[in-house]
């Protein structure tokens, strides 16, 4: 694995034309924020050694270097998702190689099912906490100090001083956000009603099928780590209704600016 992380990072590193700090990874259908990088470079997975191929829709598989509100970022637009059939390894090989090449804060976005009463379709979270329910943890295995410690500590998995800068933007921009605990869980179906329900009991705000393997692998590199999630439908009793990766999408589609607003301005704010 340490040679495959050495090998991406100089392919990668060979395209960069300065040093950058920045990775961000956008979640189902989240795009819109990759249209504002300017003075971009896009590099396809498919050509990036040892990158595994993403296959499910609404992800179109590159990456993009470039400036975002003027900051120099990596994006990945299109992640790896554990219920595509990736093990937790490759899921989480492109937090590794963005920590190689010298990214130490990574922003991460995703679309997600509210299960908390307060929410409404379309809320931004900011996410303070998550739970892994993944049946398969990242960090199995051998580990290499080289990476990260055995037993890494996450008590403060999402920083805390950028989760107060990014509501302060909203607040400044009057911009509805929610915060919470996302769930982060295999998929592919979304939930029964009683899962949903368990998912609150057990501490919840959101579930997702996604985010939580690299935002663990980015703590053991001792990256910095925001994340936000568009809340796509709602698994509260009462307001349950079938939900469809079309919809999910479309909701994500118009509460997307917001969220880009907020992220370019945190982003201009480190
Ligand atoms: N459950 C799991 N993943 C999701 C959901 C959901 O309700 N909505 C968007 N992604």
């Amino acid at each position: 694995m340490l040679e495959k992380i050495k090998e991406t990072a100089e392919y990668i590193r060979s395209q960069m034309t300065t040093q950058l700090h920045i990775g961000i990874i956008l979640g189902t259908g989240l795009g819109n924020l990759a249209t504002q990088i300017t003075d971009r470079l896009e590099i396809p997975y498919k050509s990036i050694p040892n990158f595994p191929i993403s296959t499910v829709e609404g992800h179109s598989g590159k990456l993009i270097i470039g400036k975002l509100g003027g900051v120099d970022v990596m994006a990945m637009q299109g992640r790896f998702h554990y219920y595509e059939g990736y093990n937790m390894k490759e899921v989480t090989f492109p937090v590794r190689v963005m920590h190689a090449v010298g990214i130490d804060t990574l922003f991460v976005s995703n679309a997600s099912g509210g299960v908390n009463s307060d929410f409404e379709i379309g809320d931004l979270m900011i996410i303070t906490d998550h739970i892994n329910v993944f049946p398969e943890h990242p960090l199995r295995g051998k580990n290499y100090n080289e990476l990260g410690p055995r037993f890494p500590d996450m008590s403060e998995a999402y920083d805390k001083q950028l989760i107060a800068k990014a509501k302060q933007i909203a607040s400044e921009n009057n911009i509805r956000v929610v915060e919470g605990v996302y769930v982060g869980t295999q998929g592919p179906t979304f939930e029964t009603p009683a899962e949903y329900r368990y998912f609150r009991a057990i501490g919840g705000d959101a579930v997702g099928m996604s985010t939580v393997p690299e935002v663990i692998v980015a703590n053991h590199a001792g990256m910095r780590v925001f994340g936000m999630s568009i809340i796509t439908d709602l698994g509260v009793p009462g307001k349950i209704v079938e939900v469809s990766h079309e919809e999910v999408q479309e909701i994500g589609n118009r509460a997307q600016p917001l969220m880009t607003l907020i992220m370019t301005r945190l982003i201009q704010q480190i």
